[in-house]
């Protein structure tokens, strides 16, 4: 196998800026540095150069002078609505490849309104929704309590907690302000689907029909050629629903070691395949590339139905704690591999192996 030079792009936690009024929650997203050297020396141990770069305002030097062959983009940036687009914007620019998702989709995806429109387009299943640009907007004839609210460009469960689960006009409105006042973003409401909590990882690229259209009718071949699936994966938040009810930012941070991830997730094979179809079908038409991770909530009240909550093109890889890394475990691919896997996923599209 060939070896490259690889520049592994991301923004740690510890790089960020600090502004009045941030929210305590503000750089949750981004990355310990101990994750970004375990991607770095992942990539090494596969033969090639890697270094870490930051990936800040002055990311066009350091690469003209470091000259990778492709860069491991896992970078979230800190401002702007499509904040997650800015690196990739800037390597499409000098043009060197990279890993994961293109500029479209990563400005798409970090948009969960946005996002919602384009699935509800396709027919895919995803709570029923209202954007909130300001707190005092009327709801929707169609939106029944309870609902749940969450900022509409954030991750990491950031501004998700007990409180987000509202009951009636009075708790809504409340969390509306505290929303767009603390994230100085809209809102979004959706209605709250009670039951289990499952994410589905990938890896790879859709190749074949199903890379062009979504079958019409339900019976019609489910083709995800290409796509490997890691096993789904499971939280269990059952001793959490009196204290945070969902899956929300101090359980994803704080109590992440503590919590019991069941994976695979104890689901019936139909269930599983279910899911993967959609979480496929969810790659698709947001134009996901090499990776990504689907979240999904099973209606308790309906059958367990699947709901598509978002897309995560840029997946934690943090080789303790983070979803995709605990569900390549369970399948036998250990952080190294999985890391390569996306490596190699990139480098085959590029037709660089
Ligand atoms: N409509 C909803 N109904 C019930 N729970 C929800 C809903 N939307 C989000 N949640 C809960 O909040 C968590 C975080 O929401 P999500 O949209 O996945 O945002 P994040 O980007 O922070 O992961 C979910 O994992 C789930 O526990
Ligand atoms: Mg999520």
């Amino acid at each position: 196998m060939k070896n490259f030079r690889v520049a592994v792009l991301a923004n740690l936690k510890v790089n960020a800026p600090h502004f009045d009024e941030m929210a305590d929650d503000q750089w949750d997203d981004l990355d310990a540095e101990s994750t970004v050297l375990s991607i770095r020396d992942a990539i090494r141990s596969a033969g090639h150069e890697a270094e870490f770069l930051e990936a800040d305002e002055y990311i066009a030097d350091a690469l003209r002078s470091y000259k990778p062959d492709i860069c491991f983009n896992i970078s979230e940036s800190h401002f702007g609505n499509s904040r997650e687009a800015q690196i990739p914007a800037i390597l499409e620019k000098m043009q060197i490849p990279y890993t994961g998702s293109k500029v479209l989709c990563l400005a798409l995806t970090l948009d969960k309104p946005m996002t919602k429109r384009i699935l509800a387009w396709h027919g895919l299943p995803t709570p029923d929704f209202q954007s909130f640009e300001r707190e005092d907007e009327q709801l929707d004839g169609g939106m029944r309590f309870p609902l749940f609210v969450k900022p509409s460009r954030e991750g990491t469960g950031m501004g998700i907690s007990l409180e987000s689960i509202v009951r009636d006009e009075y708790e809504l409105r409340k969390q509306l302000r505290l929303i767009i006042r603390r994230y100085k973003q809209p809102a979004l409401v959706e209605t709250f689907i009670e039951g289990r909590e499952i994410t589905v990882g990938m890896v790879g690229n859709l190749v074949g029909p199903v890379a062009n259209r979504l079958p019409d009718d339900e019976d019609a071949p489910r083709n995800t050629a290409g796509l490997t699936f890691l096993p789904p994966m499971e939280v269990d938040l059952k001793d959490y629903l009196l204290t945070d009810g969902v899956y929300a930012n101090r359980l994803k941070t704080a109590l992440a070691a503590d919590l019991t991830y069941l994976c695979p997730a104890p689901l019936e094979k139909t269930m599983v395949e279910d899911l993967n179809w959609l979480a496929a079908a969810v790659f698709r038409v947001t134009q996901c590339l090499d990776c990504a991770r689907v979240d999904f909530r099973l209606d308790v009240h309906n059958n367990n139905k699947p709901y598509i909550l978002e897309i995560n093109p840029l997946p934690g890889l943090s080789p303790v704690i983070s979803d995709l890394v605990i569900e390549g475990e369970a399948a036998g691919i250990h952080h190294t591999e999985l890391v390569n896997m996306i490596l190699n996923t990139a480098l085959k599209r590029y037709g660089m192996i």
